[in-house]
């Protein structure tokens, strides 16, 4: 399906707000629902699989940045439909020694994708990051076949810094996974 519009500036984005709690899990739901259209996967989880992603969990995006398992969401809203129609998360490494780092998720629904929607969040993120004096650096993890991702998190800065082959089989194929950092300060 096309997109309503072939640019994302009618998009509002805003950080995760209980109200819309419901409404990023929808968002959530399809676009996972997604991954696997036309043979391309962009996450881990095999759909016959019931263990699906960890997700969103709301009682840690209020966490303090200090605590070990915050979250911090933010979000697209199309204002035509009221719907969330992408999404950037980033986590906690987990563990206080860790504490420096967080790790970055996105994505859009298909109709949304290429837009410049991408872009746009990941300059919200990466300033609310800066605006972190604990946080020096940005991990992600990025499918090896998925070029158009890594196109946009190379031209924000991020450097591939390893790759691990043969990392998730789904189905008979085999997906390598690629390692991506940014360093912030
Ligand atoms: C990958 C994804 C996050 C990019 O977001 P997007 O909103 O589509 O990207 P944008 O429109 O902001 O484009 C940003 C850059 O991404 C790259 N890109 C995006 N779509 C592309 C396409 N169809 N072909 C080539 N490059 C593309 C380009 O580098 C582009 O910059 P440019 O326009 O200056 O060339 C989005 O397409 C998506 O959600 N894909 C499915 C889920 C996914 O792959 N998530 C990442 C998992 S690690």
């Amino acid at each position: 399906m096309a997109a309503r519009n072939n640019t994302s500036e009618h998009l509002l984005i805003v950080p995760l707000s209980k109200a819309k709690f419901p409404d990023l899990l929808a968002h959530l739901k399809r676009h996972f629902s997604e991954s696997g259209a036309d043979d391309f996967y962009f996450t881990p989880y095999d759909p016959d699989d019931p263990i699906g992603p960890s997700g969103v969990d709301f009682d840690k995006v209020d966490l303090p940045i200090s605590a070990p398992h915050w979250q911090r969401w933010f979000i697209a809203i199309d204002p035509q439909t009221g719907n969330v129609c992408g999404h950037l998360d980033l986590k906690a490494d987990g563990l206080r020694t860790g504490s420096h780092r967080c790790v970055l998720g996105i994505g859009m629904e298909a109709q949304y994708r290429g837009i410049g929607l991408g872009k746009i969040l990941m300059k919200t993120a990466i300033d609310f990051v800066r605006s972190q004096a604990s946080l020096d650096w940005i991990d992600l993890m990025v499918f090896g076949h998925n070029k158009n991702a890594q196109a946009l998190y190379k031209s924000f800065g991020f450097s591939q810094v390893g790759i691990v082959h043969d990392r998730f089989r789904i189905g008979q194929t085999k997906i390598d996974d690629v390692i991506m950092t940014l360093k912030i300060r």
